[in-house]
């Protein structure tokens, strides 16, 4: 053991306007703006070690050893970490999350913003929370968003910019302080059939609608602030609708087509439907997973859960705005 480890916990988010598209994928530089709101539910905790024992890292994941692509990934980042740190020791990662991995319920952007702020800590860099993002960025897109709690833009960066990592960030909406509660419907946990990373390549490659898809996600991004600066719940509750929608039908013309909604997930899109129909305000958002996620008032959010439960059968997660990433506790 080399120093002092470090443990940091952050949240995942669920985006209102979401990222689908990469422009360069080796810095993760996303192809237009996203918007978020960060999660009080389903934490990671990540506990980084320093060793001068090992030649390679060792990644614990809920205490199995990671391997294959994960191990990758992780090894990628700390590399990144480590060059800017100019330190060469190998890590010992151990990361507990809540949620099942790989399902769709954000578990990459919630580890990787834990991974940048614990590794960071541990190879003694100190980075303002807009360079944790711009770092986190680097291990999983969505990461750069849930270094920060509550409503989060993650601005892609002009693409003429000649240093064009240093444009890609994310930074909280100060402003923006909507009561909005998002309930999780579970309708499946295991691992998705094809990962998020890959399914977005092959829509950016390969869907006629991908250009479509991009000239709209840009508009709603505008809209979607605007409503949020006017705490106009129905107007982020329709678009951030229209555009998981919009996502899903540009995946399902990607050759071959990405289908990650079940016929459970339709059932519970219809619910969603028949809700508003009876007068109870709830919009769905879902994203690379079969899993819906239904955003309503917080006062209504109970009701929306409770109806969701007797609807579909599936458990359902109440879900407010939470906290961006912070560190523990230092251990020797
Ligand atoms: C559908 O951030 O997991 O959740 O950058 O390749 O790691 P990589 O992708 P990732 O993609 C998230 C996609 C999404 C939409 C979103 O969160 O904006």
């Amino acid at each position: 053991m080399l120093g002092d480890g470090a443990v940091a916990v952050a949240h995942p988010n669920i985006a209102l306007v979401k990222y689908w598209g990469k422009r360069d994928e080796r810095l993760i530089l996303p192809c237009t703006d996203s918007l978020s709101m960060t999660l009080d539910i389903f934490p990671t905790t990540t506990h980084v070690q320093l060793t001068d024992q090992n030649t390679q890292d060792a990644v614990l994941t809920d205490g199995a050893v990671a391997r294959g692509e994960m191990a990758r990934r992780i090894t990628a980042f700390l590399d990144v970490i480590r060059e800017r740190a100019g330190r060469t020791e190998r890590a010992m990662v151990e990361t507990r999350n809540t949620v099942p991995l790989g399902a769709g319920l954000a578990s990459s952007a919630s580890g990787f913003a834990a991974l940048a702020l614990a590794a960071t800590d541990a190879y003694g860099l100190s980075l303002e929370p807009v360079a944790l993002s711009r770092l986190a960025r680097r291990g999983s897109g969505s990461a750069a968003r849930s270094i920060f709690g509550g409503f989060v833009l993650w601005h892609s960066g002009a693409s003429d910019d000649p240093d064009p990592d240093l444009a890609s960030y994310a930074e909280p909406l100060a402003h923006a302080h909507l009561d909005l509660a998002l309930v999780a419907v579970l309708v499946e946990t295991g691992p998705k059939p094809v990962s998020s990373r890959e399914a977005m390549r092959r829509t950016a490659m390969t869907s006629p609608l991908f250009p479509d898809w991009l000239a709209t996600t840009r508009g709603d991004v505008t809209a979607m602030r605007e409503a949020l600066a006017r705490e106009d719940i129905a107007t982020v509750g329709e678009i951030a609708e229209r555009n998981a929608l919009g996502l899903h039908r540009t995946m399902e013309t990607a050759v071959p087509p990405v289908r990650y909604l079940t016929p459970t997930s339709h059932r519970v899109l219809e619910g969603v439907r028949d809700m508003r129909a009876r007068g109870l305000p709830a919009w769905a958002t879902m994203d690379a997973g079969p899993n819906v996620k239904v955003l309503c008032g917080g006062g209504d959010a109970q009701r929306v859960a409770g109806e969701l439960r007797k609807q579909s059968g599936c458990a359902a997660v109440v879900a407010r705005s939470g906290p961006g990433a912070v560190l523990r506790k230092k251990v020797r």
